[in-house]
C-alpha cells in the first residue's frame, strides 16, 4: 500500500510503502509523475536500494544526464554523481560546496534537466539540508505589470556566471573542454513546464546572467530583483534528510540549494548521497 503524506513545510509530498529495490511498475511510476507535478518535491521514505536498481528508476523519469564535470561522475556509473563529503574530491572545499548557492540543474545546457534526485545513503546528525524554492508559487504571486514584462523575456546563462555572488557559496570552475561542451544559452524567463504545461519562474539564480536584447546592468538588476522575490520564506521547503530518503524535485518548477559543509571529523558527520538529474520526458509522456 503507497501512502502519500504531505512534508512539513509550504510544499512537497512524502511517499511511504514504495520499493524503489522491487521494480516500480508503469501505473504507480505515473502516479508518482502526477505528484511531483503537483507538489514539486517528491521523498520516498525508506528505499534499500543498490546503485543499478536506482538507476533503473532514474530512466523512467527522462535520460539521466553525465555531468559536465567528469571527474564529479561515479565511478562504474557515468550518469550518477556522490555529492557530499565522503569521496576524495570533496576533500577540496570548493567541489563538496559546489551546489550550496540558488540554481537548477543544467540551466547552463541548451537542453537542461527536468528532474533531479538524490538518494541519502550517509547524512550526518547536524547540516546537510537542501533548500527548494517553488518557483510556480513565486510567478503566480507576482504583479499583473511585473509579468507583462517579463513573459516573453529570454535569459542568457552561462555555467558559473553568478559564481560567489549575494554572499553564496562560489562553484567549482570548468576546464577549457568543458567549458567549450556549455557555451552561453538562452531560456524563457517565465517558461512553461514540458509536460503540464504550467508557468513558473525558470533558472533566475546561479547561471543567468542577463536578458536578451537588454542592456546589460538592466538585465543584470531584474534578475536580482526575481531573484530577490523568490528567495523568501514562505516559497522554501527546507528537507532534512533520513537515511533512505529519495528526495526528489522538478527542476523546471523549483530553484535549490545545498547547505554548505565541512569535512566528516567524528561519527554521524558523513554525508553521501547518490544523485541522478534526467533530462526529457518520462517514457509514458513521450
Ligand atoms: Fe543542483
Amino acid at each position: 500500500m503507497i501512502e502519500f503524506r504531505p512534508l512539513d513545510g509550504p510544499f512537497g509530498c512524502a511517499v511511504y510503502g514504495l520499493d524503489v529495490g522491487a521494480g516500480v511498475a508503469a501505473e504507480t511510476c505515473r502516479k508518482l509523475h502526477e505528484t511531483l507535478y503537483e507538489h514539486r518535491v517528491l521523498v520516498l521514505k525508506d528505499q534499500t536500494c543498490n546503485a543499478d536498481a536506482y538507476l533503473t528508476f532514474g530512466r523512467q523519469w527522462g535520460a539521466p544526464i553525465p555531468h559536465v564535470i567528469d571527474t564529479s561522475r561515479m565511478p562504474g556509473f557515468p550518469e550518477m554523481m556522490e555529492v557530499g563529503n565522503t569521496t576524495e574530491r570533496s576533500k577540496d572545499a570548493l567541489a563538496r560546496n559546489s551546489a550550496a548557492f540558488w540554481h537548477t540543474d543544467q540551466s547552463y545546457d541548451a537542453d537542461p534537466a527536468t528532474a533531479t534526485m538524490l538518494y541519502a545513503r550517509k547524512i550526518p546528525d547536524v547540516g546537510g539540508e537542501t533548500r527548494v524554492i517553488d518557483m510556480k508559487a513565486a510567478y503566480d504571486d507576482l504583479d499583473e505589470a511585473t509579468r507583462q514584462r517579463i513573459d516573453k523575456l529570454n535569459a542568457m546563462h552561462l555555467y558559473g556566471a553568478t559564481s560567489g555572488r549575494d554572499g553564496e557559496a562560489p562553484t567549482a570552475a570548468l576546464n577549457k573542454t568543458q567549458a567549450a561542451e556549455v557555451p552561453p544559452t538562452p531560456h524563457p524567463l517565465v517558461r512553461a513546464h514540458t509536460v503540464t504545461g504550467d508557468r513558473a519562474l525558470y533558472g533566475v539564480a546561479g547561471t543567468a546572467f542577463g536578458i536578451d536584447g537588454m542592456a546589460a546592468a538592466e538585465g543584470e538588476a531584474l534578475i536580482a530583483k526575481l531573484k530577490a522575490h523568490c528567495v523568501q520564506d514562505r516559497y522554501i521547503y527546507e528537507h532534512k534528510y533520513q537515511v533512505g530518503d529519495i528526495a526528489m524535485w522538478d527542476t523546471q518548477m523549483t530553484l535549490h540549494a545545498a547547505k554548505p559543509i565541512g569535512l566528516p571529523d567524528g561519527e554521524g558527520r558523513e554525508r553521501l548521497l547518490w544523485r541522478i538529474s534526467v533530462r526529457g520526458k518520462p517514457a509514458v509522456y513521450q
